[in-house]
C-alpha cells in the first residue's frame, strides 16, 4: 500500500509518500519526500511567531504536495486520482495554525480522491521515524523488538515511552517545565545564538569545556522520569550576568557544559528506565535526537552497564518534522476517521 503523508505542526510544510507491505508489516520504501521549511524567517525573530508560521504554510503546502506527487508518482494537476491507500496527518499537538493548513488539505483530498483519512498525534510520528527505511531506496532496517523504551526529544517535549506493542504505550515521564530542545533554545538565545540553536550549541561544544562550570543536572538522582530544564537556563542566565564579556571561547565553554548537563541528565533517566522495563529497543526521536554527542554518549553508557538493548537513532532529517514518520505512524496506528469530523488538537498527548 502506498500512504500519503502531510506534516505541518509548526515551521516544516512537508509531504511523503511511503510504499508500505501489509502483510510482513514492513515499510517498503519511501518513494518522495517534499519539506519546505520557514525557519530562516523565524531566526530573524529569534523564535517562531504562530501567525507567520501559519501564512508560510499556507503558501507552501501546493508546491509541496504538487511537487511530491509528481516524484513519487508521476502525478500531475489535470490527473484524476493518484495510486495512494490513505492520508495520514498531523492534527497535534502544534500551533492551531500550522495543524490547520495540513488538515484542511488531507480533509478536501479524502473527500475528493475518496481515501480513507488517518489522524497522526506528532509525538508518534517522531517515535515511528525510527522504522522509516535509511534512505529512500533502503528497505525498513532491523525489526524493532518490543519492549521498547522511547525517548521524544524536541523542541516542544521530552517524554519516556515505555511500549510494550504498538497498541501498548505507557507514558513513564515528560518535562515538568522547558523542554531539552527548547532549553537548547533558550539558553542559546541568552548567548547570542540564532534560533534554532540546538545544532550550533553541539558545534560550538565540540571547541568548548564540557567541564567549564558544572551546571545543575535538575532530578537526575531522583525516583521520577520527569524532566525539569528550567533551572538549567536560569543557572546559564546568572552566569551571563555576571560576565563582564562574552568571548567566543566562552560561548564555545558555556555550550559545551549546557550541553553536558541536559545530556547526562537525558542519558542517566533513559538508561534507568531501560534497566528497570529491561528494554529490548531504545528508541531516540525527535530534533535533540539529532545531536550526535547525545547518541555517542547513550551508547557508551549502555555499553558500560552491559544494557542487552538496541539502541535505534532516525536519520538525522527525519529527527527534525518531516511527513515520512506521519505517513510511518499512520501505518502501524492506523486509526480512520471520517474527513467530516477531524480536527486540530494543539494540546495533544500520548493517548
Ligand atoms: O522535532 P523538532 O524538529 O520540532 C519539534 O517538534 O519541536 O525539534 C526542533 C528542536 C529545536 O529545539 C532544535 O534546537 C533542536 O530540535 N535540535 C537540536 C539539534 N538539532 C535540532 N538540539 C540539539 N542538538 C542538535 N544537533
Ligand atoms: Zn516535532
Amino acid at each position: 500500500m502506498i500512504l500519503l503523508g502531510i506534516e505541518t505542526s509548526c515551521d516544516e510544510t512537508s509531504v511523503a509518500l511511503l510504499e508500505a507491505n501489509s502483510k510482513t508489516q514492513l515499510l517498503t520504501k519511501l518513494l518522495a519526500i517534499e519539506t519546505a521549511s520557514s525557519l530562516t524567517t523565524h531566526a530573524k525573530t529569534g523564535g517562531v511567531i504562530p501567525e507567520i508560521a501559519a501564512r508560510e504554510q499556507l503558501s507552501y503546502m501546493l508546491p509541496v504536495l504538487s511537487t511530491c506527487l509528481k516524484k513519487g508518482l508521476n502525478f500531475d494537476y489535470g490527473k484524476t486520482v493518484p495510486q495512494i491507500d490513505a492520508i495520514c496527518v498531523t492534527y497535534g499537538p502544534g500551533l492551531i495554525g500550522s495543524l490547520l493548513v495540513g488538515i484542511e488539505t488531507a480533509r478536501v483530498l479524502s473527500y475528493l480522491w475518496n481515501k480513507p483519512l488517518i489522524p497522526v498525534n506528532h509525538l508518534y510520528g517522531h517515535i515511528y521515524a525510527n522504522w522509516l527505511p535509511q534512505s529512500e531506496n533502503t528497505h525498513q532496517r532491523t525489526i524493532i523488538q518490543f519492549p521498547a523504551l522511547a525517548l521524544v526529544v524536541s523542541g516542544g517535549h521530552t517524554d519516556l515511552v515505555l511500549m510494550q506493542s504498538h497498541s501498548r504505550i505507557t507514558v513513564l515521564g515528560g518535562t515538568r517545565d522547558d523542554a531539552a530542545g527548547e532549553a537548547f533554545d533558550k539558553i542559546g538565545r541568552l548567548l547570542g545564538l540564532s534560533y534554532p540553536a540546538g545544532a550550533e550549541i553541539e558545534e560550538r561544544a565540540k571547541k568548548g569545556n564540557p567541564k567549564y562550570i558544572h551546571f545543575p543536572r535538575p532530578l537526575i538522582g531522583e525516583k521520577t522520569y520527569d524532566f525539569s530544564f528550567s533551572g538549567l537556563k536560569t543557572a546559564v542566565l546568572r552566569h551571563v550576568q555576571a560576565t563582564p564579556e562574552l568571548t567566543e571561547q566562552l560561548i564555545n565553554d558555556l555550550c559545551a557544559s549546557t550541553q553536558a548537563a541536559i545530556i547526562d541528565v537525558l542519558v542517566r533517566k533513559t538508561l534507568t528506565a531501560a534497566q528497570e522495563y529491561t528494554v529490548k529497543s531504545i528508541l531516540l526521536g525527535g530534533g535533540v535526537a539529532a545531536n550526535q554527542t547525545l547518541v555517542d554518549s547513550l551508547t557508551l553508557n549502555a555499553k558500560r552497564l552491559t544494557l542487552n538493548a538496541e539502541i535505534f537513532v532516525p536519520q538525522k532529517s527525519y529527527c527534525t518534522d518531516n511527513a515520512a514518520m506521519i505517513a510511518a505512524a499512520g501505518f502501524f496506528r492506523r486509526e480512520e476517521i471520517s474527513w467530516q469530523t477531524l480536527s486540530p488538537n494543539p494540546e495533544l498527548y500520548f493517548d
